[in-house]
């Protein structure tokens, strides 16, 4: 683990941000963490995929900026059920399933470079956060959503093995797809998040970085506690 150091401000945390690209394990430790400290989880990547499953069930082009800023003054993104088995409610649909197929990754990675977008949604997320006791889990959360968070981490790891994980992840659905192609996606999309103007993804200046290539996801939270621990 490698970085600055994190700051304490008060005695318990209330937020805790894990950021990072695709295939780092975020998900996976945003939610262990939560269940271990009894946490919300807040899942921003899958504010970012509803909304381009909106642009898609709306017809909108996603280079209109009018109809872009129409759809994110109406649209409802919600959240039910705990960190283990939270579904993701847009305008009353469960669209949690349907928030996951690959096009539609693809779709939220273009909507999220849009400032109409951001800023709809990082509104969203620092409502839901100002309850306090959250994981959030995102690109952005420790830079721009909630900057003075108390722990902050960045994860990441080689980009074969991100590949594999994602690759295993999207074939335990069943879907047909080549190795080959689900990393040149995950590249493709991972550049485009790290060079686009808004909201970039890096590191927050005080976060730590945990490299998750060779260790589980079970030792990745297990380091977290740690740190938590030592204040
Ligand atoms: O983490 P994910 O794959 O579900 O995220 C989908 C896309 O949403 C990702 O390509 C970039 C975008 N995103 C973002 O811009 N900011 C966030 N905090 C989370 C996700």
């Amino acid at each position: 683990m490698t970085g600055k150091g994190l700051k304490k401000k008060k005695k318990g945390a209330e937020i805790i941000t894990i950021d990072g690209p695709a295939g780092a394990g975020k998900s996976t430790v945003s939610k262990m963490l939560a269940r271990r400290l009894n946490y919300m989880y807040l899942d921003t990547g899958a504010m970012y995929r509803a909304v381009a499953l909106g642009v898609g069930q709306e017809g909108i082009n996603p280079e209109d900026e009018a109809d872009l800023e129409r759809l994110c003054r109406t649209i409802k993104i919600s959240f039910q059920g705990d960190s283990q088995n939270q579904k993701v409610i847009l305008g009353g649909e469960d669209v949690t399933e349907k928030i996951r197929e690959p096009e539609v990754g693809g779709m939220a990675s273009r909507v999220s470079m849009k400032r109409q977008v951001r800023e709809a949604m990082v509104k969203l997320q620092r409502k839901i956060g100002a309850k306090g006791k959250i994981v959030a889990e995102g690109r952005d959360t420790g830079t721009v959503v909630f900057p003075d968070a108390e722990y902050k981490f960045f994860l990441n790891a080689q980009p074969e093995e991100r590949a594999r994980r994602r690759y295993r992840e999207l074939t335990v659905k069943e879907l047909s797809l080549k190795m080959e192609d689900v990393k040149k996606e995950m590249i493709r999309r991972d550049e485009q998040d790290s060079s686009r103007e808004l909201a970039p993804l890096r590191p927050a200046p005080d976060a730590l970085l945990i490299d998750s290539t060779e260790l589980t996801p079970e030792e990745v939270v297990e380091n977290i506690l740690q740190v938590m621990k030592k204040g």
